[in-house]
């Protein structure tokens, strides 16, 4: 077994150390869980969860269960149902595309930049219809939307900005965190997300009365003010409980550090990256102030790597015990549940583009030392040495 060899031929891997595990707790996690425990009261709103909607951000802040019930509940609370459109991408989880459908209304696909993966304006511009009510901004990966080219359009076309900031905990645009830049901003706290309770989701907004529309909405249609079983609205049950809210405030307490790190160790890796020809990394824009990098990605070119298919590169690297993947294998408009007619589509090539070049890193590899981050390096160099072997 040979260092130069490559391990899908039997070569020792670049990697042998394992890589930081995901989620990460302590005995933070662990007393908070025993207060809820022990208070005793286990329903309802504990007040672990508004102690972490209050901690989680200076805005109105309404938790639910998932991070896809919050996007449903933006839209419900925004009067946004049958006959209105509203514009996102493709290239996202289909939980962005699928809540527009859920809630009644049409989703119009508009296509993202090849180099930021985020929803390109002028696309958003192209989609936009007279029935066109709002649009999803994911910041994807954790990147900000820029929000000083998005927000103008949608003022002038009277959009709703609900932004999927569900890979954005803790990234800031201009001055700004995400999240408060829309009219309403979703997070999610799913098992893979870098402030994580296995699942769970939060709104924020500026807007008092829109807050109550939504906690409405999550809790059953009562009012803040009202009797127990009064509902003035239509709502349904979508309450974060006690025990999430706890293991969401003891992650709280990381968050800041893990950005920080996060994003140290993806400048390094940027630096390597733009020495190698035929892997582009995300751009950065220098308005972006902080990036969470749930997912740090790249582009694969394979001509720069022989024609390399990029699963012949993805396997050989994951050998090497670089866990890189693909992400997703096709547009959202070729899920059955989002073709035409149950959406509208605009031309989107960078899309199709990215789902055959992506090549994606998750956010807790990012969290090792910043030297570990060497090994993705030597594993890219040395499949690029062995390409022959790889034909
Ligand atoms: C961009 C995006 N939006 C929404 C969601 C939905 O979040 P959840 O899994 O909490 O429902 C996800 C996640 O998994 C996502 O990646």
């Amino acid at each position: 077994m040979t260092k130069t060899e490559l391990a899908l031929h039997g070569g020792q891997p670049v990697r042998t150390q394992p890589w930081p595990s995901w989620p990460q707790w302590d005995e933070t996690e662990r007393a908070g869980l025993l207060a809820v425990l022990e208070r005793g009261e286990w329903g309802g709103y504990d007040t672990a969860v508004t102690e972490f909607e209050s901690a989680f951000a200076a805005q109105f802040c309404v938790t639910t269960v998932n991070g896809t019930t919050t996007l449903e509940t933006a839209l419900r609370a925004l009067n946004i149902g049958p006959g209105d459109e509203v514009v996102v991408p493709p290239y996202t989880f289909i939980a962005t595309a699928a809540s527009v459908r859920t809630v009644g209304a049409t989703p119009v696909f508009a296509d993202v930049d090849l180099e930021t993966w985020n929803l390109s304006t002028p696309a958003v511009e192209a989609a936009v219809s007279d029935r066109t009510k709002a649009v999803i901004p994911v910041h994807f990966g954790g990147l900000p939307v820029d929000f000083d080219s998005l927000l103008p359009l949608a003022q002038r076309h009277n959009l709703f900005v609900i932004e999927d900031a569900a890979h954005a905990h803790g990234s800031g645009w201009n001055g700004q965190p995400v999240g408060a830049l829309g009219v309403a901003g979703s997070f999610s706290f799913q098992a893979s997300k870098n402030l994580t309770a296995g699942e769970g989701g939060a709104l924020l907004t500026n807007d008092p009365q829109l807050a109550e529309r939504m906690w409405s909405i999550a809790n059953c249609g009562r009012s803040p003010d009202g009797h127990g079983y009064e509902h003035p609205n239509l709502g349904t049950n979508l309450r974060l409980s006690g025990w999430q809210a706890a293991v969401l405030s003891a992650g709280l307490t990381r968050l800041d550090d893990q950005l920080q790190r996060r994003m140290s160790n993806a400048r390094r890796l940027r630096g390597f990256l733009d020495e190698i020809d035929g892997l582009a990394p995300q751009r950065w824009d220098p308005r972006v102030d902080a990036h969470a990098h749930h997912i740090f990605l790249m582009r694969y070119d394979a001509d720069s790597f022989a024609g390399l298919p990029r699963r012949a590169f993805i396997s050989a690297l994951r050998a090497e015990n670089i866990p890189v993947g693909p992400l997703y294998p096709y547009p959202l408009y070729h899920q059955p549940p989002l073709v035409e007619p149950y959406s509208r589509i605009t031309p989107c090539p960078n899309s199709e583009l990215l789902c055959r070049q992506t090549v994606s890193i998750s956010q807790n590899i990012l969290l090792a030392e910043p030297h570990e981050m060497d090994d993705i390096l030597q594993a890219i160099l040395k499949v690029r040495q062995n390409i022959a072997a790889l034909h």
